[in-house]
């Protein structure tokens, strides 16, 4: 299927998997890359150098094209923007804030640039700065979240801007990909299903619970603080609700969740760590490969649209 999203990324698919913090390492992102989507490293709070040697262990496993996220509000965000451009990476996603600063030197090495945002507003203005495409990335997404829908965003933003939108939050199957290009979108990110891929070095406590998750299991925590995060419910959310509902500070909350994700991911601690999930885990019922994953949805996809 060819669109101007897989015509700027040169993939097979208009897919990309979400550069999600402590899940998008190596195996994975090489995976999906393999598999005919764009992979994506995480950079989260990753230094430069990790992030470097990850591209580098990503680069051995495929000679597809590969990206980086970039989280915008990580202390080494400079040192990740600058090692993106020295190990020749040639897409870049950034998440949690405005990348302006980084345009002029990306743009001069080449690198494709596409923000992700959860307002038509910054959208716009991506846009104006040379941004080559966007992710409208709605609140049904695991992870750090804005207020708009996936459903009520990706029109908006479509009609906003000139360049391609990629949709995401509550992409899980065929269906959500042909409902999010009948919006106006030529791509889609991916991040909730990924995570239970069989690629994904991601903890089989975690997995299991995004596998066994209904409908309703995610719940929003950090709203009253202008940090919203969507993950599973557990003991930790449970008590994080209690604290917000108390008032306390954002710098008491926050230290309540410090290392939290680490903890799900690595050590499968699924009551006090940070199960992050998308309100679409409900429909995600076992692990297959990342290319089984893409060639499903695609083929589903492609049926709907009849392309
Ligand atoms: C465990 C997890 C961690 C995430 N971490 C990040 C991140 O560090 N940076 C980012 O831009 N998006 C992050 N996201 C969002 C994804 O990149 C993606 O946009 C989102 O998961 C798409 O919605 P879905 O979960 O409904 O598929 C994360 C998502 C999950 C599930």
């Amino acid at each position: 299927m060819k669109t101007r999203i897989t015509e700027l990324l040169g993939v097979e698919y208009p897919i990309i998997q979400g550069g999600m913090a402590w899940v998008a390492e190596h195996h994975l992102a090489a995976a999906v890359s393999e598999a005919g989507g764009l992979g994506l490293i995480g950079g989260a709070n990753a230094p430069g150098e990790v992030v470097r040697e990850e591209i580098r262990k990503a680069k051995e496993l495929t000679k597809k094209p590969l990206g980086v996220n970039v989280m915008l509000l990580s202390p080494h965000a400079d040192d990740v923007a600058k090692v993106i451009v020295e190990e020749g990476i040639r897409v870049v996603t950034t998440g949690a804030g405005n990348p302006e600063k980084y345009f002029e030197m990306w743009k001069a090495a080449g690198i494709k640039v596409i923000p992700v945002v959860a307002s038509v507003a910054l959208a716009k203005r991506m846009e104006r700065y040379g941004a080559d495409a966007i992710v409208a990335e709605g609140n049904e997404s695991g992870g750090h979240i804005g207020e708009q829908t996936t459903m009520t965003l990706v029109p908006q933003v479509a009609d906003a801007v000139s360049i391609p939108v990629i949709a995401a939050g509550g992409i899980g199957d065929g269906r959500g990909i042909a409902a999010a290009f009948m919006l106006g979108a030529e791509g889609v990110q991916v991040g909730t299903r990924f995570v239970v891929s069989k690629e994904s070095i991601v903890h089989d406590n975690y997995k299991q619970r995004i596998i066994k998750a209904k409908d309703i299991d995610s719940s929003v925590t950090g709203r009253s603080h202008g940090h919203p995060v969507r993950s599973l419910r557990n003991q930790m959310t449970r008590e994080y609700a209690k604290l917000e509902q108390e008032g306390k500070s954002f710098e008491e909350l926050e230290y309540l969740t410090l290392g939290t994700l680490r903890k799900a991911v690595q050590e499968g601690d699924v009551i006090n760590g940070t199960v992050m999930a998308g309100q679409i885990a409900g429909l995600i019922d076992k692990e297959q490969t990342c290319k089984e994953m893409i060639e499903e949805m695609m083929e589903q996809a492609s049926k709907l649209l009849g392309r």
